[in-house]
């Protein structure tokens, strides 16, 4: 069994995407033992309750300083004993002691194609705002290995959505997240379930 931490901040539609999946076959060998949010009225939360999985919060507020935050979020999570951490939606940059343990062990779901509108600033609805901004007629979504850069580590799964005239950064964004994030994300934890995914020299190659 492969034992996935999942870190989320909002919605949590990822978080769903995965429990579903779950549920319903098409990730095997999986069980999230832990979802740990940033954001105390994260409904993520709920999502992870109501499908009887441990949800803790580590809000920043609670701690005097950024260090022991830090420090809290990696105890948190280090306690789960995952094999992989699954970021879905979590808008903390990751601690760089938390990157270096859980080095290609930890995945982020990104709603563009990397490296189009990503990076420093570029979360959320921001990044659709950006993407229609610039007149992009594709952008989509990429799942990638987290190293010490902001959506910068070795890219494992994207997948292209059409923008369509009229599109307001909100459709695009319901567009992404149906068409391509709720099946990619999924789709990779299930690879890496089966030990499918591999990482050499920063790229990653996917076995039959
Ligand atoms: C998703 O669109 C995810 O790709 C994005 O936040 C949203 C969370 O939605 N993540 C980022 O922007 C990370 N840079 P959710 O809470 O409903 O899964």
């Amino acid at each position: 069994m492969l034992r996935v931490v999942v870190c989320v901040s909002g919605g949590g539609t990822n978080l769903q995407a995965i429990i579903d999946g779950i549920a319903q076959g098409a990730v095997c060998n999986t069980e999230i033992v832990r979802v740990v949010s940033n954001n105390p009225g994260a409904f993520a939360l709920e999502r992870a309750k109501r499908a009887g999985i441990e949800a803790v919060c580590v809000s920043p507020k609670d701690y005097r300083d950024r260090e022991l935050f830090e420090e809290a979020l990696f105890a948190c999570v280090e306690e789960a004993t995952p094999d992989l951490i699954v970021l879905a939606g979590f808008m903390v940059k990751v601690p760089g002691k938390m990157v270096k343990r859980y080095e290609n062990r930890i995945i982020n779901i990104h709603p563009a194609l990397i490296p189009a509108f990503s990076g420093t600033g570029y979360y959320g609805l921001k990044v659709h705002e950006a993407a229609l901004k610039r007149g992009v007629k594709i952008t989509g979504a990429t799942v990638h290995f987290v190293n010490d850069g902001m959506d910068e580590g070795p890219i494992i799964m994207q997948k292209a959505v059409k923008v369509y005239d009229g599109d307001t950064p909100e459709t695009l964004q319901k567009r992404v997240m149906e068409e391509a994030e709720w099946v990619l994300l999924p789709w990779c934890i299930n690879l890496i379930a089966a030990g499918q995914i591999k990482v050499e020299n920063g790229r990653v190659t996917v076995s039959e």
